[in-house]
């Protein structure tokens, strides 16, 4: 385990000899990853850093006004609502690296205009050891690693936390006295909902993602879950009062894990599980059923696509 104090004075004084007087830009993604490197960032090179915050309509229940209110200390954060645009670009997309793919390519749209305008000459990244390996062994397009972008001609990228564990980011993020909500909080996949309902990402079926993954993550807090979630997972049929209905299927995933390369799908006990499900159904008319998953990654991922 690395030794937060120094590991954070360290960073920095490798941050200003990096950056210098020049500007730097980053994109906060509500993760503990990027927020812990927007910290080191700005304590390093102040006002020097912008730090834009794309809300992609796929980012979990109330995390726009969290980062607003967390981040609220820096001068140069920058909130963009690019919600229309995103589920406008995935219309009709079905295919999971495609939605991958799209999402990579609007998000790097949105932040190259935010990039110009900053005038920035470096991109900060909070790439962590695991995404490095997993990109370099391509088993999935992370769109945080290797996608960000080639028309904005950087002098550099600076990545403070490439040589950390998931667990040693959390520990840098309470050393630098970041939120709890921050540095305890989950990861998330960068296409966030996008990965968490399958096929075609539409207004409806992420909404229904939205809440349940806000419903898993409050029942399962005790389980102390690597990742607890509910996705989307296709339709069948239910009964709603007096009526059969064609209503979304669930699936509700909890997961242990170090560092997300393997997990093992938690055991939960019964009783938690039906108040998941009677939530989940209960607030939402269109949702018939709810299922537990409880496959370990491999042969499973974590994420559903
Ligand atoms: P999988 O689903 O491959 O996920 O078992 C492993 C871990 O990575 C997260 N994940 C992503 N993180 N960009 C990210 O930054 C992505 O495209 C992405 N896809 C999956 C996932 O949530 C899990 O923690």
């Amino acid at each position: 385990m690395v030794d937060a104090e120094s590991f954070i004075e360290e960073a920095k004084a490798e941050i200003r000899e990096q950056v210098g007087d020049e500007e730097a830009i980053i994109a906060l993604s509500g993760g503990v990853d990027s927020s812990v490197a927007a910290a080191l960032t700005h304590e390093a090179i102040g006002e020097h850093l912008t730090a834009v915050y794309v809300d992609t309509g796929l980012m979990r229940k109330g995390e726009t006004d969290q980062i607003e209110e967390t981040f609220a200390f820096m001068d140069g954060l920058r909130v963009v609502h690019a919600e229309e645009r995103f589920l406008g670009a995935l219309e009709g997309v079905t295919d999971p690296e495609e939605k991958r793919h799209v999402i990579g390519e609007q998000f790097i749209r949105e932040f190259e205009r935010e990039a110009t305008e900053a005038g920035a000459d470096y991109l900060v990244q909070g790439t962590i050891y695991p995404d490095r390996i997993e990109s370099e062994g391509n088993i999935k397009s992370h769109h945080n690693v290797g996608g960000l972008p080639d028309v904005v001609d950087f002098e550099g990228i600076v990545e403070p936390v490439r040589d950390l564990y998931k667990d040693e980011v959390r520990e840098v993020a309470r050393e630098l006295g970041l939120e709890d909500i921050i540095s305890e909080r989950m990861p998330f996949p960068g296409p966030g909902l996008a990965v968490r309902v399958i096929g075609e990402v539409t207004e409806e079926k992420v909404e229904v993602a939205r809440h349940a993954c806000h419903v898993v993550e409050e029942e399962l807090e005790e389980y102390e879950p690597w990742q607890a979630f509910g996705a989307v997972i296709g339709k069948a049929t239910g009964v709603k009062g007096d009526n059969r209905v064609h209503g979304w299927v669930v699936s509700v995933r909890s997961v242990e894990s170090r560092d997300g390369m393997t997990a093992r799908a938690q055991e939960i006990d019964w009783e938690t599980l039906q108040r998941i499900q009677s939530r989940i159904t209960g607030e939402n008319d269109n949702v018939a059923r709810v299922v537990y998953d409880v496959t370990h990654k491999p042969p499973a991922t974590i994420e559903y696509e």
